[in-house]
């Protein structure tokens, strides 16, 4: 058997393209556009793609967007000051701190200051509290969009065993509670976690956000499951790729590392998850796309929230 791949480009264009049609309604009905600040600090390469990402299909959608790039030293002050004008700012409708934030800068404490309506990224705790809590919230945009993923994908959730590995407040814990809210029967596994293969192997859905290269492999993937990778990694070792990829996918990822140094992996052995796997997102070209569609999707919805629409 073969996984069916859920193909991430084709949900993430279907996602933005309602949300383009929501912008034009907002610009022509309502007479204004919504907008999204994007706040980078320093020069970690992975951010500075992942910004330029945000940024381009904010105005691919009609979204203003705006990206304001700060120094590496930085200080907390002056990263707050800079969040605390964009609170301010009536013509800003989602702030987003790009992370991670050198190491000097207390994160959590940025996060915190972020007007909570503003909070499209959904880590401020009033987002994380109101989604634990079961009401409306601006959720974070990965897990929000595995959701997304399952649902249009026909994937029923009610009821099943979703098993998430991995306890980020970026990922684990908001897929978790989402898993709840559309009543799924959950189980959060960590690095700490006993023989982890034993309970992962029991899932109906297995979400891996551990950030390890192919650390989910055969043993860890239940019969007919469906499992979604949230891990992007780079990959180097072109001596392993036979055991890595599908057969059909291992030339392609051989000339990708010739090429460029290194190929894209999630955090789960794609040759095994299309073995035993029903169903499997790919990387790349699965959850990493639904991530920015979802940013876009929060952006108007944290726009109409705060004018009352
Ligand atoms: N760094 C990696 N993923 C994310 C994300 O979803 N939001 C922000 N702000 N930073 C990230």
């Amino acid at each position: 058997m073969s996984a069916r791949i859920l193909s991430g480009k084709l949900i993430a264009d279907a996602i933005k393209a309602e949300v383009a049609a929501d912008v034009a309604d907002l610009r022509e009905v309502h007479g204004f556009a919504p907008s999204l600040t994007v706040v980078r600090v320093g020069e970690d390469p992975a951010s500075s793609v992942y910004v330029g990402s945000k940024v381009r299909t904010a105005e691919e959608l009609g979204i203003v967007s705006e990206h304001i790039h700060l120094d590496a030293d930085v200080t907390d002050e002056e990263l707050i000051a800079t969040v605390e004008s964009l609170n301010e700012r009536s013509d800003v409708d989602g702030i987003l701190v790009q992370l991670p934030l050198p190491k000097h800068i207390d994160e959590r404490e940025v996060l915190e200051r972020i007007d909570p309506e503003k909070d499209v990224d959904g880590f401020h705790p009033i987002n994380a509290g109101r989604l634990t809590q079961g009401y409306p919230a601006l959720a974070p945009c990965t897990p929000a969009g595995v959701i997304e993923i399952l649902n249009r994908s026909d994937i029923p959730i009610a009821g099943r065993h979703a098993v998430v590995v991995g306890r980020s407040n970026i990922v684990g814990k908001p897929m978790a509670m989402l898993f709840l809210k559309e009543n799924a029967t959950v189980t959060i596994c960590h690095s700490r976690t006993k023989d982890l293969a034993a309970i992962t192997r029991q899932a109906d859905i297995l979400v891996a956000a551990i950030g390890r290269p192919a650390f989910i492999t055969g043993e860890h993937i239940g019969e007919g499951s469906t499992v979604i990778d949230v891990g992007i990694n780079n990959f180097t070792d072109s001596s392993r790729a036979n055991s890595m990829f599908p057969v059909d996918d291992v030339d392609k990822r051989l000339a990708t590392i010739e090429k460029r140094g290194f190929t894209l992996v999630g955090d789960v052995n794609p040759k095994d998850a299309m073995e035993k796997a029903a169903n499997f997102t790919p990387v790349p070209g699965g959850v990493g796309l639904l991530t920015v569609a979802m940013l876009m999707k929060n952006t108007v919805e944290a726009a109409k929230i705060r004018r009352g629409l």
